[in-house]
């Protein structure tokens, strides 16, 4: 499992956090969530959120989750481009799957452009397979590839 590197801190997401990663999220995405429906999705239950500050309170890196029956659903992973290339996307991805393991889910799962090769490689590092093909599932037309990472059940269960 990944080590958040040094002169980072991780924590759970809270509303106060949600102006910068809203900020943030339209500066690497395409198709950026717009700030309310992060404030709609903080605190709810059968999430799993999280965020990383540097040691200065700089926002670097954040993860948004979801309960989707017995699968913990990644919805949203981005790192500061500052910050990229150390460890911080994989750190959270690991945070997630934990939470996974520790719930009891059957896996994670997420979607992820085709054309983002630096996350695909990220995911396949990470020992996520490719499901399927989601057609024209991004507003701008591109498809989604659907992967996921199956976890292995407690002995006994
Ligand atoms: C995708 C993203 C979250 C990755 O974040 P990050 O903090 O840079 O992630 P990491 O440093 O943990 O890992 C990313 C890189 O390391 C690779 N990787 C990580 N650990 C590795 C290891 N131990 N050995 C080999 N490769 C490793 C990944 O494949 C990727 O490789 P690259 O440098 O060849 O591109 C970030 O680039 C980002 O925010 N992109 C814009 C938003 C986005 O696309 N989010 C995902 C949407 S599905």
């Amino acid at each position: 499992m990944s080590a958040l590197p040094q002169g980072f801190l991780i924590r759970p997401a809270r509303t106060e956090d949600i102006p910068a990663v809203a900020a943030l999220e339209a500066e690497v995405f395409p198709d950026p969530w717009p700030q309310h429906l992060y404030l709609q999705e903080v605190g709810q239950p059968l999430r799993f959120q999280r965020v990383v500050h540097t040691d200065l309170g700089y926002l670097a890196a954040y993860l948004f989750a979801c309960w989707q029956l017995d699968e913990l659903h990644v919805l949203k992973v981005a790192t500061h481009p500052l910050y990229e290339g150390r460890g911080l996307g994989s750190t959270l991805m690991d945070e997630a799957k934990s939470e996974g393991e520790r719930s009891g889910a059957r896996g994670l799962v997420l979607e992820v452009r085709p054309s983002n090769r630096r996350a695909f490689r990220l995911y396949r590092y990470l020992g996520y397979d490719v499901l399927g093909r989601r057609p024209r599932y991004y507003a701008d037309g591109e498809d989604a590839l659907v992967m996921c990472l199956a976890l292995v059940a407690p002995a006994g269960s």
